[in-house]
């Protein structure tokens, strides 16, 4: 059942080109320049969305931020779960909260969406498990159809959550007149090309194990990226965490001065997101900023970057894309490493200690 592979984490890392064919495939209107998610939910109607999610769901959220942010012009606010249901959140009946789930289960997903939706908001679940719970609590509801999820440390539904957040963004983009058709239709074909685009970074596999091989002794990790890249950056070090019990720590690249700097030195591997996108120029500061205190540096960069070689230790790279698509590539290899690593220091990659695949109890 695992089809030949020796864990489901792997399988279901291998399965992502056609899972996004899955999420993507059917929804998207070229012609139009828009998608469509069959929802009853009026755009023009939100004046700001609520993210409520936990862990590598909450991730996808934070980049569902950036992307309604940037192409929807609707202001969002981005929490975990257990701080949103906690926290009075100030909504009305112009709010929308989002809550992401792949299992629909999550307590404390749920628990947001009940305080959100207690508070007049309209609500929305983007979801993989058919017929979960959040399913019930919320108005309506956009699969992210990833199929079932079987390793603990979610993967194939991670990138499914990116995809739905993308087309969320351009419906919104379209619906409220801050996209034009064109810029549409130019980020339409892109997200058409992904499943291609994630089958060539498979591909990479090797590379990564070599990369894998070189720093699994490390005590620590930190991974660096920024604007769409940051939540890349905690998704990488979570999967790090989770299967390898290696500590990893993520920040947005240009904090790191402020503190995480310090702990720089020569047996601290860095893995900084530094694909092609308006802010690369300051992520390639970053990177000299590390090697310069001596910091070893693993860039994940766009295919055809020359100038990152030379500052870089090693480099993965991901096939180039729309920027404000490239972190669904650019986690592809992250959870290859977390994976060829985990494998390294023979850890239960499927079962990893103390964690459970949906967490029901607060
Ligand atoms: C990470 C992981 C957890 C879940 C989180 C939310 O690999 O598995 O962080 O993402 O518990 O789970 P769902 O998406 O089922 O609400």
């Amino acid at each position: 059942e695992k089809g030949g592979f020796p864990h489901y984490m792997l399988k279901e890392i291998y399965e992502q080109p056609w899972v996004l064919e899955n999420t993507l495939g059917g929804r998207l209107r070229e012609e139009e320049g828009d998608v469509d998610l069959g929802l009853a939910l009026d755009p023009r109607e939100v004046e700001r969305v609520h993210m409520v999610a936990c862990g590598t769901a909450a991730y996808a959220g934070l980049y569902g931020k950036y992307l309604l942010e940037a192409l929807a012009r609707v202001p969002v606010e981005w929490d975990v779960a257990s701080e949103y249901r906690y926290r009075d959140p100030v909504v009305d009946g112009k709010t929308l909260a989002i809550a992401i789930s792949q299992s629909g289960e999550t307590i404390d997903t749920l628990e947001g969406i009940r305080e959100a939706k207690g508070k007049g908001a309209r609500t929305l679940g983007v979801v993989n498990a058919k017929g979960s719970s959040l399913t019930r609590e919320v108005d309506e509801v956009l699969y992210i159809h990833a199929g079932p999820e079987i390793g603990v440390a979610s993967t194939k539904a991670y990138l499914a959550m990116l995809a739905a957040m993308a087309l969320l963004a351009v419906r919104f983009g379209r619906a409220r007149g801050t996209l034009s058709r064109e810029a549409a239709q130019g980020l339409l074909r892109e997200m058409r090309k992904l499943p291609r685009l994630v089958e060539e970074v498979l591909e990479q596999r090797p590379l990564v194990a070599h990369i894998a091989e070189k720093y699994h002794q490390a005590q620590d990790f930190l991974f660096l990226g920024r604007h769409v890249q940051t939540p890349t950056a905690y998704e990488g070090a979570l999967k790090l965490k989770e299967i390898s019990y290696i500590h990893a720590e993520a920040y947005p690249a240009g904090e790191m001065k402020h503190g995480p700097i310090a702990l720089i030195d020569e047996h601290l591997p860095v893995v900084v997101l530094a694909t092609r996108g308006p802010l690369y120029e300051k992520t390639l500061s970053n990177i000299q900023e590390v090697r310069a205190r001596g910091g070893k540096v693993i860039a994940i960069a766009t295919q055809g970057d020359e100038e990152i070689a030379k500052l870089a230790q090693d480099v993965l790279y991901v096939p180039e894309v729309h920027p404000l698509l490239a972190p669904i590539v650019s986690v592809v290899p992250l959870q290859l490493l977390a994976y060829e690593v985990a494998v390294l220091l023979g850890r239960d990659v499927d079962q990893p200690r103390n964690l459970a695949k949906s967490v029901t109890v607060e």
